[in-house]
């Protein structure tokens, strides 16, 4: 029968998952006419197969986006009781989104370390009012006991969210150190995951390059120089130098306008706004 095998052939790529027209091609004048209507019917098939996969795909990336978004809106509710770290997660997630850039991630991994950028404190929102609303910024044992749960708090929050993937262990090792003194698992060198080394890098940077309760925002020279100190025990070597290399070309991150839910039109703080007492960078 004239243009069975290659029927035969076409079905075969289609039930792969290769959409091809070559199956219109045996609809033509010439071939069998039992081939010809089979291959008719198999194309209809295939273009509504195409298009229900495409509505799919659509359906899919929109309702991610919609979980991302609400997942950012809640990581942004934070400046609503934290007035000094307004736009923090959003420069964090530039930060790292721009370092796994210049590290060379794939664009999936750069994605998905921005994301845990901009999450990576949100288990902050479980801070008891005490550290929200204390106007005394020193901090006893056990409000520093608080502060040090809320990367473990910000991965039970999130964990149902199985798309986010790597993402969640990201946010729960933003604090470890390569030396193993960091929290909440004290993990040791090449057991800290490299997104987290991102984090950490942004996470300080931002610490250090902007106004807190305990310091004015430092000058670039000084931030690099700590940096640096802290690459070894604490940060990765070869990310750190990528990183200033970055900012050196690209400059700072400035969000806080955009992002501020805290402030009025005219830039003056909202009575619901406190802010954290941080003990040092390391506590961040
Ligand atoms: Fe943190």
């Amino acid at each position: 029968m004239d243009g069975l095998t290659e029927l035969l052939a076409c079905i075969q790529d289609i039930s792969g998952g290769n959409y091809s027209n070559d199956i219109m091609e045996l609809t033509k004048d010439g071939y069998d006419p039992y081939v010809r209507e089979v291959a008719e019917s198999v194309g209809m098939m295939m273009v509504k197969i195409e298009a229900r996969e495409f509505a799919l795909e659509q359906a899919y990336d929109d309702l991610k986006s919609n979980i991302v978004n609400t997942v950012k809106a809640t990581a942004r509710g934070l400046s609503l009781r934290d007035k000094y770290t307004r736009g923090h997660g959003e420069r964090v997630g530039r930060y790292a989104h721009r370092l796994a850039l210049s590290a060379s991630f794939s664009e999936e991994d750069v994605w998905t370390v921005g994301l845990a950028g901009i999450l990576h404190d949100i288990g902050k929102i479980g801070f008891s009012d005490k550290l929200f609303f204390n106007e005394d910024v020193r901090v006893d044992d056990e409000m520093l006991a608080e502060i040090r749960q809320h990367p473990e708090s910000g991965f039970r929050m999130l964990r149902g969210l199985k798309f986010l993937g790597p993402a969640l262990d990201y946010v729960r090792s933003h604090h470890e150190r390569l030396d193993g003194t960091g929290y909440p698992n004290a993990l040791k060198g090449e057991e800290i995951p490299m997104g987290a080394r991102i984090l950490s890098i942004s996470d300080v940077f931002d610490a250090l390059t902007t106004t807190r309760t305990y310091q004015e925002a430092m000058p670039l020279d000084k931030a690099f120089g700590i940096i640096r100190k802290l690459a070894g025990p604490s940060l990765d070597s070869e990310l750190v130098e990528i990183f200033i290399k970055e900012i050196e070309e690209n400059g700072l991150e400035v969000v806080e306008e955009e992002f501020s839910t805290c402030t009025d039109k005219d830039g003056v703080a909202k009575p619901a706004c406190s802010y954290l007492p941080d003990p040092k960078v390391s506590d961040l």
